[in-house]
């Protein structure tokens, strides 16, 4: 536990975004696999829930060790249960806190929650004053441009960095803006320019390639949606063939039936299943056929007759003359 963490890690960083339903334990465990080096994220956690004990929300932080360095994201808006699941994540052996000031749903920003903070500085940076005393592991916030544009993002930026924050990820779109909006990474630049500790950027990075030319001055990229469906975007070789992807894609599958039983794990498996075929030729077609997978052998057995079908289209393809005369 060294405060220095984000300091010392060696730069670029390259971290895989909090998703909520998305990016837990299995699919954290699958990415790290990929690129030992790369930081993960737990999906966002009620900080409400780990002070009243909740065990559903404390089961959200289950890991294992080959996740580490691992970052426990919280959220709320209550200093004394942020105090509280500081020191549950330090008792868990995280690497460090994250603080959400950037979830924009309805619920949560209802209750003055995630982005909702950004309209209330002090009480941010109060929250994470209470997070700084109560642990010794590296605290940061994750946030996003602003409420409905950057004005205000350097002084609250510098605002988190007094309050004792250790590293902010910007995510580079205001809560107004739609995820089809491009996302901006101008102002992180210049917030950047303004802050002593590590800045993160994040939104809208399709490849490590595309992460590398949009880091600039800062330390380091974050990946969300391009993951889903493609850990392998993490991996500086070319991408692999489809029949190269299975013995990943089986592991994956695997991890979440031993984590969430056979219905559960079955359930979850197959919004990520859909999304390892997405882009394939006949993707529709096979997405109707994983949409009801019950058990690994049927997830196993899909993905090798899926893996044929994808070998015999690309022969035909390349049997296809190119110029009919
Ligand atoms: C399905 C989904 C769930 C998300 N859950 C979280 C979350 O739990 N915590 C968080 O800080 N951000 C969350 N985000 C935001 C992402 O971490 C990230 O900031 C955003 O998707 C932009 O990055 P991207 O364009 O690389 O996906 C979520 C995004 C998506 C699409």
């Amino acid at each position: 536990m060294d405060k220095n963490f984000w300091n010392k890690i060696s730069k670029p960083i390259i971290a895989l975004s909090p998703m909520d339903g998305y990016t837990d334990s299995s699919f954290r465990h699958i990415c790290k696999i990929v690129n030992p080096d790369i930081i993960v994220f737990t999906e966002f956690t009620s900080a409400d829930g780990i002070h009243h004990d909740a065990k559903k929300v404390k089961e959200r932080f289950r890991y294992n060790q080959q996740e580490q360095p691992i970052i426990a994201q919280i959220f709320g808006k209550d200093p004394e249960s942020f105090a509280t699941s500081a020191k549950y994540c330090e008792e868990q052996r995280f690497a460090g806190v994250d603080i959400n000031m950037g979830c924009p749903s309805k619920k949560v920003v209802k209750s003055e929650h995630g982005v909702a903070l950004r309209k209330h500085h002090d009480l941010a940076f109060q929250l994470v004053e209470a997070v700084v005393k109560s642990t010794s592991l590296p605290v940061s916030v994750k946030t996003r441009l602003g409420w409905d544009n950057a004005d205000d993002l350097i002084d609250f930026g510098k605002g988190i960095e007094n309050a004792g924050a250790n590293l902010i990820t910007i995510h580079g779109r205001t809560y107004s803006e739609p995820y089809s909006c491009p996302a901006d990474f101008d102002p992180i630049y210049r917030l950047k320019e303004a802050l002593n500790i590590p800045v993160i950027g994040n939104g809208g990075i399709t490849s490590l390639d595309d992460g590398y030319h949009k880091l600039n001055n800062l330390d380091g990229i974050m990946i969300g949606q391009a993951a889903i469906g493609n850990p392998w975007i993490f991996s500086d070789q070319p991408a692999p063939e489809f029949t190269d992807k299975i013995p990943l894609i089986n592991k994956h599958a695997e991890l979440l039936f031993s984590s969430k039983g056979t219905k559960g794990g079955s359930m979850e498996i197959r919004k990520h299943l859909l999304a390892y075929v997405k882009g394939l030729p006949n993707a529709k077609e096979y997405r109707s056929r994983l949409v009801r997978v019950t058990s690994l052998d049927e997830i196993s057995v899909a993905l090798s007759e899926i893996a044929l079908e994808v070998e015999r289209a690309n022969i035909d393809i390349k049997l296809e003359p190119t110029y009919a005369i």
